[in-house]
Formats: structure tokens, sequence, C-alpha cells
């Protein structure tokens, strides 16, 4: 069999909540290191996971030759110079969202992925939505059985990421209370880029690119340098108008994406972590609520990456798909600073 050596690079939350227990968990996964530049983070997130080598410098990860693919869980920022590295370096790599918070940092990244055709660099969150979910409210999209789709509305949003930095510091006996999400200089980006993005996502994978936007984003409660809430108007490219919505400023998370089709609607609601769908047929005039795995194969995201590393095939969430998300990013940061519609075609 064969087998793949991981390391992984930022050891916080999301490593230890999600990525260290699911490539823990593949057969064909040896993860071979982790790092971070706090080094009890680094010792105590080995330990955890049986890893054998950890370093406080992600260099000295990439210089071990049985590390050949990583995964970059780090803030926002620092996703693009530790990606290049690791592209530089010769190995896989998933990008955690959002790819970057500038369009000149994504294409530095597309341009070094590029240059690297051999290497596999999927950019999240696109795979997540390769799920069974998903495919049921495109497939009624698609075949037309919602009638012609004129608007849309995703919301994406929970009640900030303080409560789970708290968490993450106590499982390393730290201090709470340092959140880097709501600092401008450590985040680069505040609700739009963390939770804006998985709207974002869903808004380019069932209606393609937008024409136009136009953004309202302000701090409305945290006390934080960058943006807690935010809404934005798309016309898209194929005549839809979208609304996606962000927050961290709502009683506790909550994704809701509604599909307007004149025929024909469809909801799909996670307000407790049990997603359900629900779609409306006017020939009928009743509502089916179909029952769904909520993925399509244990630990998907990564099963998926290994894959296509072992089959040689593109990742879901490519490169050039990530920085179309920061570039809707970046113009809808643009159009709420400047008050107005920002063109997009
Ligand atoms: N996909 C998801 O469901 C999901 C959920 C949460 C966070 N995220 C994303 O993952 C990234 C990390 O978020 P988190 O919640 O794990 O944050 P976190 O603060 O819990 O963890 C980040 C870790 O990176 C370390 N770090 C910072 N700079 C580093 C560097 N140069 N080299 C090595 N380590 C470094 C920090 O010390 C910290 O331990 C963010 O971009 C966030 O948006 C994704």
């Amino acid at each position: 069999m064969r087998r793949i050596g991981f390391g992984v690079i930022g050891c916080g939350g999301i490593a230890n909540y999600f990525h260290l227990p699911e490539l823990c968990s593949i057969e064909e996964v040896d993860v071979v290191a982790v790092a971070d530049i706090k080094e009890n983070r680094a010792r105590i997130t080995a330990d955890k996971f049986k890893v054998s080598n950890w370093y406080t410098d992600y260099r000295k990860l990439l210089e071990r030759e049985d590390v050949e693919a990583v995964v970059v869980a780090t803030p926002h920022p620092t996703h693009s110079p530790i990606a290049v590295d690791a592209i530089r370096a010769g190995k896989h790599v998933i990008i955690q969202k959002p790819m970057t918070t500038r369009v000149k940092d994504a294409e530095t990244v597309v341009e070094c992925a590029k240059r690297h055709k051999e290497l596999k660099v999927m950019v999240l969150p696109f795979v997540y939505f390769d799920n069974p979910y998903f495919d049921y409210v495109e497939e009624l999209i698609r075949n037309e059985h919602l009638g012609k789709v004129c608007m849309a509305r995703i919301r994406v949003a929970h009640s900030g990421p303080e409560k789970y930095q708290d968490d993450v510091a106590r499982m390393f006996s730290e201090e709470g209370g340092d959140c880097w999400f709501f600092d401008k200089e450590q985040a680069d980006g505040g609700a739009l880029f963390d939770m804006g993005v998985y709207a974002f996502t869903m808004a380019n994978l069932l209606f393609g690119k937008a024409r136009r936007l136009i953004s309202i984003m302000d701090t409305l409660d945290k006390k934080a340098s960058v943006e807690d809430s935010a809404a934005i108007v798309m016309n898209m490219e194929t005549g839809n108008i979208v609304v996606a919505e962000t927050a961290w400023t709502q009683a506790r998370g909550a994704n809701e994406i509604v599909i307007y089709g004149v025929k024909g609607m469809v909801v799909w609601e996670d307000f407790l972590g049990n997603p359900i769908v629900k779609h409306y047929d006017s020939s009928s005039s009743s509502w089916k609520i179909p029952s769904l795995p909520r993925e399509k194969e244990p630990q998907h995201t990564h099963r998926h990456f290994v894959k296509c590393i072992i089959e040689d095939t593109v990742p879901i969430g490519t490169v050039e798909e990530g920085k179309y998300l920061v570039e809707l990013m970046e113009a809808a940061r643009r159009s709420s600073e400047e008050g107005r519609a920002i063109d997009l075609s």
C-alpha cells in the first residue's frame, strides 16, 4: 500500500480538532511531523497524536524527505508564505481557508503552484461542499425543479471565535483571552474572511462568478479592529441576485441557504449541527424533506486529498478558485470602505 507522510503546520484549534484526528484515522497516512511557533503547542500536539517529530520552525519540517504533504493551519495572512515555501520544498499542500487575505498573495500562490504542476494543492473550503446536501440542492437547480432561480440567500455565521480560542488555549494550559481573529494586524480581515468565505464558496459553486457586488461591513459588537458583520449583494454572471451574509454577532452558529425559484424553493439549514434540507414544490404544494448522510465517506476532506495524490487527479478546490474567493472578499472590503458597488467583470 502506498503510504503518504504528512506534516501539519500550525498546532491550534483546527489542527487538533479536525486535521490531525482525520489524518490519523486514514490507513495510508503517517503523520510524521508537526510545527508551531509556540513550542508547547507543537510538543503537546505531537504527544497527543503520537507524532515523532515537532518543530517551532516550519522550515525544518519542510526539510524532511519523509514529509510528502503538508497542511497549512496557521492564521490567515501566513497561509500564502508558508504554502509557497511548502510547494517550493516539493510538498503537496492543503491550505486552510481563506487561501490568503490579499489578491497579490493569492497570485503568488497561483504562480508558484503553476511552476510545480506535479504537486497537488488543495484550497479549503471547496471540498467541504462535496457532500450529499450540496449535491441535492445543486441537482434541484440543475434539473430545473425550482424553475427559474432569480434570488438566493446564503448566510454562514456564528457567535464569534473568542470562546473557541479560549478552549484552544485551555487545551494547552495557556491563559485565554488573546483572540488573533479580532486583530487587524494578525488576521487582516474579520468575519468576512473567517466565515463569509464559506458563503462565497457556495455562491460560486451554485451560481458561478459575480459580475458586480455591493457590500456593507461593520464592527457592531466585538472589541475588534476587523468587521464582525457583513452583508454582500451580488449580481451573478448568470443573472441571479445572491445575498451573502456572515457574522460573529449572533447567539449561536447557524447556516442558512435559501434558493428561491419561481416553481420551487430549497432551504438548507444547519442550526444545531444537524443539517436539514427542505424542498418546496409548487406543483404539489408540498415540502419534501429527504434523509441524507452528512458526508460521502468518513474523513472525506483528507481521504479525497490522499486519493488525488495516489491517483494523480486534481483536488476539489484549486488555487485559481481560492484566488477567486480572495478577489471577491477584497472587492467586498473595498465596496464597504468606499460605499459603492464594485464591478468585477
Ligand atoms: N475549516 C475550518 O473549519 C476552520 C475552522 C477554524 C479555523 N480555520 C482556519 O484555520 C486557520 C487556523 O485557525 P485556528 O482556529 O486553528 O487558529 P489557532 O490560533 O487555534 O491556531 C493557529 C496556530 O498557528 C500557530 N502559528 C502562527 N504562526 C505560525 C507560523 N508562522 N508557523 C507555525 N505555526 C504558526 C499559532 O501559534 C497557533 O497555534 C485559520 O486561517 C482559520 O481561518 C478553519
